[in-house]
């Protein structure tokens, strides 16, 4: 008998793979409505539509551009973010979504049995990754969802397993809050391990707090620890998620290396164009954000009324718990009425909290109106 195929895997195990999300079609089959009638509050992405500027540039976009390949250097998208953040284009990697980039860094860093800690609840690329990678992942719960784990807690953890890699999330997916600079800096500067921090939700803490945008970021404090690394997107901020765009900022040293390992094209021209005119027009993208930032509190404010615990959030989303286990009871009958949140398994930490992004003005409507049905329907009782 020919031999096991499954033996030429680098790694025969199954590792585990990203979870991903149901379709909007899958789930309009789920909820029996019609795909038009779907809104998704579960994927943290812009609500309103594509950003003026954005729609603009798709329309006038050269398709004879889709068949030639793009400029490898990113020359274009790479100055402007570079000029925007103050650093040089050379420190710019661009990169098919933040997710291409975590694969990157990882893989950059940590391979077979190396220790990668991930402070969690947080976003599941970091888990994944450093799994497909072989790496052992030292996962540091929080003590309760709302209190994130201290700056000594992260540091021993490191040491503990001397770790090449330590993921920090600020503002942190799914629990919306951040963690100060100093808290930062104090982690980057005790343990000998990369540190990257993931900002993919850093403009809207900027448009929540009303402050600018880089002096929020950790981008500020490269210069001084040369093992961090940040890493942005333009899915949620800029309304991209589906053209598929990130970018890390690394320190000089390791700016060739990145470009060595980096593939030579990951994302295409058409992509590129949306995201310079993005960035062309920020008045525009911050005036959006600052409406789904006061949707946010708006819903916040309405679920809190009703007696749900609502945890503040500086980002598009937030982490909210229903009455007493009635998490799923929610999810469930949101679904029926082809509104999707994102709820957690019975054996996740966060199993009675749902995560709810915030949309348009009348999307938000439409949820606020079906939960407030369920309430009067009986089936949310406090208890
Ligand atoms: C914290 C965090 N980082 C990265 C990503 C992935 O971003 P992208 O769509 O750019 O790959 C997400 C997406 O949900 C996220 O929540």
């Amino acid at each position: 008998m020919a031999p096991d195929p499954r033996r030429l895997l680098r790694r025969p195990a199954d590792p585990a793979a990203y979870p991903t999300e149901p379709s909007d079609d899958e789930i309009a089959a789920m909820a029996g409505r019609p795909v038009d009638e779907i809104v998704r509050f579960d994927l943290n992405t812009l609500g309103g539509g594509p950003l003026p500027a954005v729609a603009a540039a798709h329309a006038s976009f050269d398709t004879a551009r889709s068949v030639e390949y793009g400029d490898q250097q990113y020359a274009a998208i790479r100055g402007r973010l570079a000029a925007m953040l103050g650093v040089s284009p050379e420190r710019v990697a661009i990169g098919a979504g933040a997710d291409e980039l975590i694969r990157l860094v990882t893989r950059l860093v940590a391979g077979e049995g190396d220790a990668v800690v991930i402070p969690v609840p947080t976003f599941g690329m970091f888990g994944v990754e450093a799994g497909l990678a072989g790496c052992t992942t030292l996962q540091l719960p929080r003590h309760e969802p709302g209190l994130r784990q201290s700056v000594d807690e992260i540091v021993d953890a490191a040491r503990r397993s001397a770790a090449r890699l330590v993921w920090v999330c600020s503002p942190n997916n799914p629990t919306g809050d951040a963690y100060p600079l100093d808290e930062v800096a104090a982690i980057a500067a005790a343990v000998e391990a990369i540190v990257v921090v993931d900002e993919a939700y850093l403009e809207f803490a900027a448009d929540s707090l009303g402050m600018a945008t880089a002096s929020l970021s950790a981008i500020g404090l490269q210069p001084r620890l040369p093992n961090l690394l940040v890493l942005r997107s333009m899915a949620k901020a800029y309304g991209l998620a589906g053209a598929r765009i990130g970018y890390l900022v690394v320190p000089d040293w390791l700016a060739e290396r990145v470009n060595a390992e980096r593939l030579p094209l990951p994302v295409g021209s058409h992509t590129e164009a949306l995201a310079l005119a993005a960035l062309a027009d920020e008045d525009g993208a911050a005036d959006r954000r600052r409406l789904i930032v006061h949707e946010r509190a708006r819903i916040g404010e309405a679920l809190a009324a009703l007696g749900w615990q609502v945890l503040p959030s500086v980002t598009n989303f937030l982490l909210v718990r229903p009455p007493a286990g009635l998490a799923s009871v929610v999810a469930g009958g949101l679904l029926r009425r082809g509104l999707v949140v994102r709820d957690y398994s019975p054996d996740s930490s966060l199993a009675a909290w749902l995560r709810i992004t915030a949309r348009a003005p009348h999307e938000n409507d439409r949820l606020l109106a079906a939960v407030r049905e369920l309430a009067a329907e009986g089936g949310l009782a406090g208890s």
